[in-house]
Parts: C-alpha cells; sequence; structure tokens
C-alpha cells in the first residue's frame, strides 16, 4: 500500500480526536422498560455521562437497522440499544426477535470493518436505574476508546487485497449431442403441457441478442415453445417471474435449476406463490457462465435436476419427479468462503475501506432489487419518502445505507442464487455480504429455515438464542 492508502486506513480505523470532542451517542430505547429505568436513574440522582440522546420507541421489535444506520449518517459516533429483559418485552417476543436480527446486524457491521465498539444493545428493566448509569458509563468508555466517526476516504485508487480465486469442480460438461437432446425434449414437453392444459403458460429461456446469452420468457403458445433453449447462457432464476406468470395463467410451467428451488421454497413460505399452481420442470444443468468462466455458484454442483422437480429433463428422456425434500440441503461449503476469509482477516480498518470503496461504485441503479426473486415489496423501503430512511444520493452516505438495508432484508432469507451480483453493472461483491450473512444465520441460529413451512430465521426466535454480546 501507499503512504496515502496506509494512512486512509489508519484514518478509517481511529480518526485523529478532536480537542474537548465528546462522543455523540443515539440510545435507541423501549419505552416500557429502559425508558422507565432511565427515568428511575434520574429521579435517585445517579450520575451519569451526558453523552446520551434517547430516541423513545414502543418496543425493540419495532427498531430496525435502518434506524441505527440514520444514526451513524446523522453523525453519532456510537448506537445503543435497549430494552426489556428476554420474557418481559410488553408485545411478548418483540425483543427475542429484535435480538437476533440486531446478532446479524452486528455481524454485517463488523464484516463491513465498523468497530463495534460503537454499537451495544442491553435489557434494562423498569427498575434498574443503577444498570443503566452503569451501561451509559461503559458504553461511553468503549466509544470513546473506538474515536470520532470516521469519514469516508477520499478516492486514491486503492480497490482493496486481490481475492483468491474461487475453486471447485462444476457439473459434468453435456455434449453437443445431449444438450440438442435436452433441448428437445424441453420443447416438446412445454409443448405438451400448454397443449393438455397442465400448464398456461411455461416459464424458460429463448435465445437473446448477445451471442452465447439466453433471457427469459413466458411461452404461451406452441411457436413460443419451440423457441425455448436451455444451456450455460441461462443465467436468469426464473424463479423470479413466477408470481407474474401466475397473474397470467391458473397454472405455471417454471424451468428451474436445483440451485433455484430454495428461491421458490422461500417465495411458497412467504405466500407469495402457491405450490400447486406451478409445474416445476427441472433440467440438467451445465453450469452458467456469466462472463465464460462458471459461476462460483455452480462449483461443487453436479448440475442433476433436484428430484423434487415435478417432471426431469435429462439427454437420457423425461421422468415423473416430485420425491425427495422440496429445497436441497443448504450448502455448507462455498466456493467463495475462502474470499470471505481473505476480506475477514484484513484489520477493521482496512475491511471499512474495501467496502467503502465497493458501495462507492453503486450506481443506484437497484437492479440487484429487480432480479431479486426475494425482493417483491409492493414499494420498497428505498423509494419511500415520508420518511426517507435511505437516502437517494449517490454518495458515500446513501450508497452505504442503501447497501446494508438490501443485505439486511435478504439475510436469512437470501437463497444465493447470486442474480444480484451477477447484474451489478459496477461488479460490488453483493455475493460475499449474501453469503456471510448466510453463513452467520446458521451459526447463530441453526439451519436457515429454508424449507416451506419453517419461519425465516429473522422472524423467528428460541428462549435460549445467543446473547453475549448483550450488557
Ligand atoms: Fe420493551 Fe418489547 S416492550 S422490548
Amino acid at each position: 500500500m501507499s503512504d496515502l492508502q496506509t494512512s486512509a486506513v489508519r484514518h478509517a480505523g481511529a480518526a485523529a480526536v478532536p480537542d474537548g470532542w465528546q462522543p455523540q451517542i443515539v440510545a435507541l430505547v423501549c419505552n416500557w422498560c429502559t425508558y422507565t429505568g432511565a427515568d428511575m436513574a434520574g429521579t435517585t440522582r445517579l450520575e451519569y455521562p451526558a453523552t446520551v440522546r434517547m430516541v423513545r420507541f414502543p418496543c425493540t421489535g419495532r427498531m430496525s437497522p435502518l434506524m441505527i444506520l440514520r444514526a451513524f449518517e446523522q453523525g453519532a459516533d456510537g448506537v445503543l440499544v435497549s430494552g426489556c429483559h428476554p420474557g418481559d418485552c410488553h408485545y411478548v417476543q418483540g425483543n427475542l426477535v429484535a435480538r437476533r436480527r440486531f446478532t446479524i446486524f452486528r455481524s454485517l457491521m463488523d464484516f463491513l470493518g465498523i468497530d463495534l465498539r460503537r454499537l451495544h444493545f442491553a435489557w434494562v428493566s423498569a427498575a434498574e436505574g443503577h444498570k443503566w448509569a452503569r451501561v451509559v458509563k461503559d458504553v461511553s468508555a468503549a466509544v470513546t476508546a473506538a474515536g470520532p466517526l470516521p469519514r469516508p476516504p477520499a478516492a486514491d485508487g486503492w480497490e482493496g487485497p486481490a481475492l483468491p480465486a474461487a475453486e471447485g469442480d462444476g457439473p459434468e460438461e453435456i455434449s453437443a449431442a445431449d444438450a440438442e437432446a435436452l433441448r428437445d425434449h424441453l420443447r416438446r414437453t412445454a409443448a405438451e403441457l400448454l397443449e393438455s392444459g397442465r400448464a398456461g403458460v411455461v416459464i424458460g429461456h429463448r435465445r437473446g441478442s448477445l451471442p452465447g446469452r439466453l433471457v427469459p420468457v413466458m411461452a404461451a403458445t406452441a411457436a413460443e415453445c419451440r423457441e425455448l433453449e436451455w444451456g450455460e447462457g441461462a443465467l436468469n432464476n426464473l424463479v423470479t417471474y413466477a408470481a407474474t406468470a401466475l397473474q397470467r395463467a391458473e397454472k405455471a410451467a417454471l424451468v428451474v435449476k436445483a440451485c433455484e428451488l430454495h428461491a421458490l421454497t422461500g417465495l411458497i413460505r412467504e405466500g407469495q406463490v402457491a405450490r400447486e399452481r406451478l409445474l416445476l420442470v427441472g433440467l440438467q444443468c451445465p453450469g452458467v457462465r456469466p462472463e465464460g468462466a462458471l459461476a462460483a455458484k455452480c462449483l461443487g454442483c453436479s448440475g442433476a435436476p433436484h428430484p423434487a422437480c415435478d417432471l426431469l429433463l435429462t439427454p437420457a428422456g423425461v421422468s415423473e419427479g416430485g420425491s425427495g425434500a422440496a429445497a436441497p440441503a443448504a450448502d455448507t461449503d462455498d466456493a467463495r468462503d475462502r474470499q470471505i476469509a481473505a476480506i475477514e482477516s484484513l484489520p477493521a480498518g482496512e475491511r471499512w475501506l474495501y467496502w467503502q470503496r465497493q458501495f462507492a461504485r453503486c450506481l443506484r441503479c437497484y437492479a440487484c432489487r429487480a432480479v431479486c426473486p426475494l425482493c417483491y415489496c409492493s414499494t420498497c423501503v428505498a423509494d419511500k419518502h415520508r420518511p426517507q430512511w435511505v437516502p437517494t444520493t449517490i454518495d458515500a452516505r446513501g450508497n452505504g445505507v442503501w447497501n446494508v438495508v438490501r443485505a439486511m432484508h435478504l439475510a436469512g432469507r437470501c437463497t444465493g442464487c447470486d442474480e444480484c451480483a451477477r447484474v451489478c453493472p459496477a461488479d460490488i461483491r453483493l455475493d460475499l455480504i449474501n453469503r456471510k450473512l448466510a453463513l452467520e444465520v446458521e451459526r447463530h441460529f441453526g439451519a436457515a429455515g429454508l424449507e416451506p413451512g419453517e419461519k425465516a430465521a429473522l422472524v423467528d426466535f428460541r428462549m435460549e438464542d445467543p446473547e453475549e454480546f448483550i450488557l
């Protein structure tokens, strides 16, 4: 690194402390316990640092990472979130769900290089005035030690370390003759599904205008079925179009890769599509090659159609499926984990700089949102103006908030299709953030809750969830 880069890293890790500086800490507190506890600390004349500005909420369950980001964006050096002890929440389980959400949010902040001395969580009951005073003292000392919140560094050309290449074996190659046989099976099957009335539309791929690139199509006629294609250029996750197709037809057939089934079970679990209205057509997949090379998500995949699909298409023919789990088991090993480990091995200041550089390239085109099968809100929080939680300006603040909000919205829900990273025109490594959060969800809460009928991890809780970071 050059001197300039080194100084930027140093700046990111610990900004210079101006004379007389005192930390600004925003405390987001629950109305019923912590606020009353803080009130008791005041009425009993306990002394604690005047560094904290309180914002009162009905419950920690109401608090969102957006509010913490807003506090930092407005200049806070640290944030404290505090509410009722587990079992005491006035809305029964708001604090238990919040505990999970903040566990993952904290992991994300750490991965992005934010000094965790700036972020605190505490249980303080209405009777714990003394605890409130102690928590404020401890949090003030930690934030003081962390120093003023570093400002985004000036651009100096440093883009971060070279990450190790993702490695692994991909699916078996499919010969040209087998690929043609597979395509013929697909076209014939699609036409039969339409003709028999088993589906009113078939969601598949057809040839696009770019060489080798296939694009999504909703085939509703025999002629359109004759244009269906399949192969390494079938990049799009067609699950994204399932809900739209079901607005056009009572039943839709969906051409689906094994890795895309997670996304479908996510939509079914969240009530966005009904499984009985979909006919799943699983094909032998040769792996996809977005930039000529095999996508990282394909490394380690056999490419076989998942047996849970209703119809299974291989070069040998068409067979009935419908057996096995509705979704493949979550990946326990991923080719990108070495890249995540490389980022984690950086000092916090360099991690922060790395991600600041990545987010600085964001154009706010929202292509990542448009292509995500699990991003289906009718009005995205990024488009809301009253209140405007996500700044719309393309700068370090706005881009950072947007990218963190996007990641948190998908934490415990993202199914690893990597579509967001593929379509990002700025090549931001959204896939690494998503994968890191998936690993954190699994580490803290076990299975990610990707099976039908299960709740997503961050809207669920267990009384014994870990909380070692909570004061
Ligand atoms: Fe206090 Fe829910 S009411 S945390």
